[in-house]
């Protein structure tokens, strides 16, 4: 039992609550979070990431909504604090103080590399905080308290994984073996999703058409409209095919959550109309969302419920994390003070 227990690898993942859930956030992340908690190989542990939302500035009532809403729609997409514990960054304050500590052991030139600080200061340029640039110590304290061997992260976090193995190599080369060095991974079977009206960007709650984007409380008759009006291209073939941007990511959705392979579908859809293919993608996801959005209401009426998960989750999470920052911070050279029995 102690054996087997010791072989299983920890599984650590984050989502920002930067606003409502959408089928690409399901399809590219949480839908394998599930998978992973159910795969009796890992002990995984996952985070609402709230803390790195307000490198941009957040309005303070949407924000509670945003956290709360997206805690819901984690739970109501099948995850489940008794398997996997997940808990709201910002209740655990050794987050704050490990992202200190990195802090001091990241180089400036390491933090102006990253790209995603690149894009997101053009993005906000009135609002280049400090924050935005650690955001990544942010990131690597996240994982590295956890001791955390797996990382499944969409390909945008490649970049924060490898700076948070280079740190920790560093921390470690100087104090000995304090932090696991952890592996980013890409799910081969999670999806990158694309806009449904300009299928060369990723889908986005923030797309300037609202029917680019599929949410994960959209009605079934919103849902089916959104797919409807999918923009697709003037071949009328159903068929994968380079340049044939809106047709791949439909087929790539209908692939996700069918589980038929591309050649299927082609075969299936042979002879019919993008009419007809539009209005199976659509039913197929309806399917998929319909009973996590129902889920999603029920939990989200029970706030009593979602408040005992979340404080059950944080009470663990602090747990393990505060040995990685005793440890760690006992190697640096504080001093700890006395611990109540
Ligand atoms: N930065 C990630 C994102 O925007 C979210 C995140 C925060 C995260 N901390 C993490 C992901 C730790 C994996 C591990 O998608």
């Amino acid at each position: 039992m102690e054996n087997t227990e010791k072989k299983k690898q920890i599984v650590f993942s984050a989502i920002q609550p930067s606003g409502t859930i959408t089928l690409g956030n399901y399809l590219g992340a949480l839908r394998n979070w599930v998978k992973m908690q159910d795969n009796p190989d890992y002990n995984c542990l996952y985070a609402l990431a709230d803390l790195h939302t307000i490198t941009v500035r957040q309005e303070p009532a949407a924000m509670r909504r945003n956290i709360i809403d997206a805690y819901a729609m984690v739970m109501a997409c099948g995850v489940d604090v008794d398997k996997a514990p997940f808990f709201i960054q910002s209740h655990n304050p050794n987050h704050s103080i490990m992202a200190w500590i990195l802090n001091c052991y990241t180089q400036f030139g390491e933090l102006s590399r990253m790209t995603q600080f690149k894009d997101k200061s053009q993005k906000h340029a009135d609002n280049i905080n400090a924050g935005l640039f650690t955001y990544p110590s942010l990131m690597a304290g996240d994982i590295l308290l956890y001791q955390a061997d797996k990382v499944p992260v969409g390909a945008d976090q490649k970049q924060h994984i490898e700076l948070t193995r280079d740190v920790a190599a560093r921390f470690n080369s100087i104090y000995g073996n304090v932090f696991k060095i952890p592996e980013g991974f890409i799910p081969k079977d999670s999806s990158r999703v694309m806009s449904l009206q300009t299928p060369t960007n990723k889908m986005s709650k923030s797309d300037e058409n609202a029917n680019g984007c599929i949410m994960m409380t959209d009605t079934d008759d919103v849902i089916m409209k959104k797919f409807k009006r999918a923009v697709t291209d003037s071949e009328m073939k159903v068929r994968y095919a380079e340049g044939k941007d809106g047709i791949n990511n439909l087929m790539a959705i209908y692939a996700a959550v069918t589980g038929l392979s591309y050649e299927e579908i082609e075969r299936d859809f042979d002879g019919k109309g993008y009419g007809d293919f539009k209005t199976a993608v659509g039913e197929a996801v309806v399917a998929e969302v319909s009973p996590i959005r129902k889920r999603y209401e029920e939990y989200i009426k029970d706030k009593k419920y979602i408040e005992e998960c979340y404080t059950r989750s944080a009470e663990f999470a602090i747990r393990i994390s505060s040995r990685t920052v005793d440890k760690a911070m006992k190697k640096i050279g504080f001093i700890l003070p006395k611990k109540d029995q």
